[in-house]
């Protein structure tokens, strides 16, 4: 059959399947008033209690601060969008009971400044129940178990089609299965704008991620500004526009530290760094061919002590900008060819008795992991999986990011790592920059990062994972779309117990998730066939 005539009848038999699947039926039909991610214990009555916008209010019983009066705010507007009238087709006509009006926000601690590895994110709902009938409240020690709870309180309203909104009579009890739940963005492949930063963190807290891995610079562009090496983005950034000042940065931070969400920024070195180079001259390694420099750039060069003051200073700046204690320092994909190609490195690896090349890298890893840990912030430090697997002597609270292998290799990384006694972060199963056509994201539900042969005190060293969306081919025009509602489906493993595990299951829930991000005016794109409220 020649060719065109084959795909001539493939399209047909394609057109002739989606027929006979579709028929006018949405792929797969949302649920109404779920929440997502899925609660550890949420238990609804049939009873129902109607919300009127305007007579609502919170009541705040307990501790407050001004982040969480912020919360409030932000929450009243996501619950009650004041020029939307959604949802009439789909919910109309459902039976309200009586009102609620007030909503009890109990906080029992006094609330912590900015977010942590390990923070307590626990909360529990009650509407109308049984001990406190006609009362709504949100009751956590800490504030960001509140925070948690507003977003799971919003995606229990459901628009009643008149402007007012009802509510099962709920009890929810609820708390993260691992503590770090993490996005990864790069804006060294194409520059993010600051909106669109911060439009991936309020869709971050919607889906109870807490964790920014902003992967800030590369190869490519080194858009950070630096105060004590401006050349670095003056020569090293796209242009003078597509930069992060200081303040671009302490504002990122202060957002995102109002949604409950930890800023970690990675600096990735050796390699990766090109753009480094433009800005501050003598820091990469030259190469050579037939014994004179070719003009060309590798790794940063590990045999000039220069490269350490160079370091020292630059991530003594960074940290002062970055309040999380980790920072992330790459060390992935590190290309030894011109390394080799160099006398001098040659000459510097048999003075110190280094004999291969993955040696030097850890020489290099190791002096760096030494700076960062003694920087006067004493940061900790996160590391790509290189690190560890070159056998680079690490402080114990480093964290290992895991981002290569499936099946038995990823297993085996994961027993590793863990039996080594270090903290671990997964990432290979979750790189959403990779698209296909069809439903893509059952494999993303069924990774579990515990799924290992290792004690119960390797898995309890797992404290989470990252989604990653590297930016070769993604900018400002399709982050959005293309990580929405894809990664609310890592949100949902990283969050929910490790028992919420079927797809079929899940399926119904996501796409009211997906409708619920479109509604609340983000472009999440379509999981399969159907319509959302807001999709006019
Ligand atoms: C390299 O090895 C020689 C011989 O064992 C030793 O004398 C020297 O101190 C070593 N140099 C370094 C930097 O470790
Ligand atoms: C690291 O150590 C392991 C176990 O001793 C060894 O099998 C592996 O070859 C080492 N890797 C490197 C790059 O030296
Ligand atoms: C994990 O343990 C099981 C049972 O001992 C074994 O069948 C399996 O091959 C192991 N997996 C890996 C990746 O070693
Ligand atoms: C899903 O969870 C159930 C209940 O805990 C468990 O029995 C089953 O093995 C899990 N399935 C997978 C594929 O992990």
């Amino acid at each position: 059959m020649k060719s065109w005539s084959r795909a001539v009848l493939v399209c047909m038999l394609v057109h002739v399947i989606r027929e006979v699947l579709s028929g006018g039926h949405p792929y797969i039909v949302p649920t109404v008033g779920q929440v997502w991610p899925k609660p550890q214990m949420h238990v609804s009555q049939t009873s129902t209690l109607s919300i009127s916008p305007d007579q609502f209010t919170f009541t705040v019983t307990d501790e407050t601060c001004p982040l969480l009066q912020r919360a409030l705010d932000r929450y009243l507007a996501i619950m009650f969008p004041a020029n939307k009238q959604l949802s009439t087709a789909r919910h109309a006509g459902r039976v309200s009971g009586k009102a609620l009006t007030s909503f009890q926000i109990r906080l029992m601690a006094a609330c912590e400044g900015a977010p942590y590895l390990h923070m307590d994110e626990h909360y529990e709902i009650k509407i109308d129940s049984p001990d406190e009938p006609g009362v709504g409240s949100i009751v956590a020690v800490s504030v960001w178990g509140i925070l948690r709870g507003l977003e799971s309180l919003s995606q229990l309203l459901i628009p009643a089609g008149d402007g007012t909104y009802f509510v099962y009579a709920t009890q929810i009890m609820d708390f993260p299965r691992f503590s770090h739940r993490g996005f990864m963005i790069d804006t060294a492949r194409h520059f993010l704008p600051m909106n669109k930063i911060k439009e991936m963190l309020d869709l971050m807290s919607m889906n109870k991620y807490n964790v920014l891995h902003w992967h800030i610079v590369d190869d490519q562009s080194f858009p950070y500004v630096s105060d004590v090496y401006p050349d670095l983005s003056t020569m090293g950034a796209w242009d003078s526009n597509r930069v992060y000042t200081s303040a671009d940065i302490a504002d990122i931070v202060s957002y995102a530290t109002d949604r409950g969400i930890r800023v970690i920024p990675e600096f990735d070195t050796p390699g990766h760094t090109r753009s480094w180079g433009d800005g501050q001259p003598d820091l990469l390694t030259e190469c050579y061919t037939n014994g004179s420099p070719n003009g060309l750039y590798g790794p940063i060069d590990p045999s000039k002590e220069t490269t350490y003051d160079f370091l020292k200073a630059l991530f003594t700046e960074v940290t002062s900008r970055f309040p999380d204690h980790y920072l992330h320092l790459g060390g992935d994909e590190v290309p030894f060819a011109c390394w080799i190609s160099s006398p001098s490195i040659s000459e510097f690896m048999v003075q110190q008795n280094i004999t291969t090349y993955s040696g030097l890298e850890s020489y290099y890893i190791a002096r760096l992991l030494d700076i960062v840990a003694n920087l006067p912030t004493a940061n900790g430090y996160m590391v790509w999986q290189e690190v560890f697997d070159n056998n680079v002597t690490l402080a114990s609270d480093t964290v290992v990011h895991i981002w290569k292998g499936s099946g038995d290799d990823l297993e085996n990384e994961l027993s590793d790592v863990t039996a080594a006694g270090f903290s671990t972060l997964l990432s290979s199963c979750w790189y959403l920059n990779y698209i296909s056509y069809g439903t893509d994201w059952h494999p993303y539900y069924e990774c579990d990062p515990q799924n290992f042969n290792g004690t119960e005190a390797q898995k309890s060293l797992v404290v989470g994972g990252e989604a990653c969306m590297w930016g070769e081919w993604v900018d400002r025009t399709n982050l959005i779309a293309r990580t929405w509602p894809r990664a609310s489906v890592v949100a949902e493993r990283l969050w929910s117990d490790a028992s919420v595990n079927s797809t079929s299951e899940a399926a119904p829930r996501l796409e009211e998730m997906r409708c619920r991000l479109l509604n609340r005016g983000y472009d999440a794109e379509p999981l399969g066939w159907g319509y959302c409220d807001a999709d006019l």
